[in-house]
């Protein structure tokens, strides 16, 4: 029996870990917190909310004294941290935000389980979850190992970058039993529509215009949400502790290129002639600070830990755009309220 937190369950990929644990694991006690921000959703959960090992506690990570009486009361075994600010265009225009929940909130949780476990980590782990977005930007060649120098760029990966440090920092000051892993772009069903694919899924359907970052030439490596779950289990249980490990799909693409294709599957599964959407391609200007190239060397999980991504990405892009046709309620839902102001600041319509 051990009792895991996750943080940032309801959000995108942490709604993905909680199903995958709460489902795997019968043994475990599965303790959801998250604030609920704009980007967490308890809908995302609906189909293992009633499981008797899954509970959700609504919190916030940045409150300090909150967090100290949580672990006080439930002495968690393991710590799995996804709670986030998660989308750099927002860090750009409130980077306090980031720095309190990705930097403070971070520090707040280190410090609750440094606490309670005292010098005793036997069948303890904290996990971090963080980006490749900390390792900066590449040129036309080349991929982030896990001993590529951190250069972040933005608001929201300087804060994770940070938070990565602190992590870091604990194992080696106070010997606390942390892991963390840097994955490379999510994509698939549940994932907020202010990131690029389910914002251009959403905007093609309702033949709005996509608003396309400079020339559109930025490069993004994608992985199947699924997979990034698969890969958070097996470092969970069998990372070594002090270690870090990166996560990627191999999968590399242009925007323009991806864009292409997710308006050639739009158009028929709308029954659109081919093409019809192209015409809503818009180019903006350029986000700030816009990092040119992604791109993950996974080979340290692969050799260690035997992980590979299952989901083919011909096959995970084809799900997700049906997720979303599928799921028109929850797409309304999020996009309903503040999501229009977002909108209107950010794009301008
Ligand atoms: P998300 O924005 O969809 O979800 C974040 C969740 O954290 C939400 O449920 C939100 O309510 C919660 N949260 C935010 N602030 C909080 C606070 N102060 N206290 C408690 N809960 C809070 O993010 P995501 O895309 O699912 O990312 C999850 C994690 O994975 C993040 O740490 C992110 O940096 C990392 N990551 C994301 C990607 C990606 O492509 N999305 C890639 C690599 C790493
Ligand atoms: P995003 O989904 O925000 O992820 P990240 O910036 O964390 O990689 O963006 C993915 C790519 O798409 C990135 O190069 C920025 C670009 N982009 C656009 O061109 N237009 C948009 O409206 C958005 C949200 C992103």
């Amino acid at each position: 029996m051990k009792k895991i937190l996750i943080t940032g369950g309801a959000g995108f990929i942490g709604s993905h870990v909680v199903r995958l644990f709460v489902n795997k694991y019968p043994d475990y006690q599965i303790y959801n917190l998250d604030k609920l921000t704009y980007a967490g959703n308890l809908e995302n959960l609906s189909d293992v909310d009633k499981m008797p090992n899954y509970h959700f506690v609504k919190g916030d990570i940045v409150d300090a004294a909150f967090i100290n009486q949580l672990f006080e009361k439930e002495r968690f075994d393991g710590v799995i941290h996804l709670a986030a600010e998660s989308h750099v265009d927002r860090s750009i225009t409130n980077p306090m935000e980031f720095i309190f929940t990705n930097v403070v909130g971070t520090v707040n949780l280190l410090n609750a389980a440094k606490t309670i476990w005292k010098d005793n980590y036997e069948g303890k782990r904290f996990y971090h979850i963080s980006t490749d977005e900390v390792y900066g930007a590449l040129g036309d060649t080349g991929s982030f190992k896990e001993t590529t120098p951190y250069s972040p760029h933005s608001p929201y990966s300087a804060a994770k970058a940070s938070s990565d440090h602190f992590v870091r920092a604990y194992h080696d000051t106070y010997g606390l039993p942390t892991v963390i892993s840097n994955c490379s772009n999510n994509y698939g069903p549940n994932q907020f529509p202010e990131k690029l694919i389910p914002l251009f899924i959403n905007n093609i359907k309702h033949n709005k215009s996509l608003p396309v970052y400079g020339k559109g030439i930025n490069v993004r490596d994608w992985l199947y949400v699924v997979d990034h779950a698969r890969a958070i289990d097996l470092i969970f249980h069998k990372g070594k502790t002090g270690e870090t490990y990166n996560i990627g799909g191999n999968n590399e693409w242009r925007n323009i290129d991806l864009i292409k294709k997710l308006i050639e599957i739009m158009d028929r599964k709308l029954g659109r002639p081919e093409g019809t959407s192209l015409a809503l391609i818009t180019y903006v200007t350029d986000r700030a600070g816009h990092d040119l190239r992604y791109a993950i060397d996974a080979s340290k999980l692969r050799a260690e830990l035997g992980w590979e991504p299952t989901i083919k990405f011909d096959e995970g892009f084809e799900k997700t755009v049906e997720w979303y046709l599928a799921n028109e309620a929850w797409l309304n839902n999020v996009t309903s309220g503040s999501y229009q102001d977002y909108y209107k600041k950010m794009y301008g319509e």
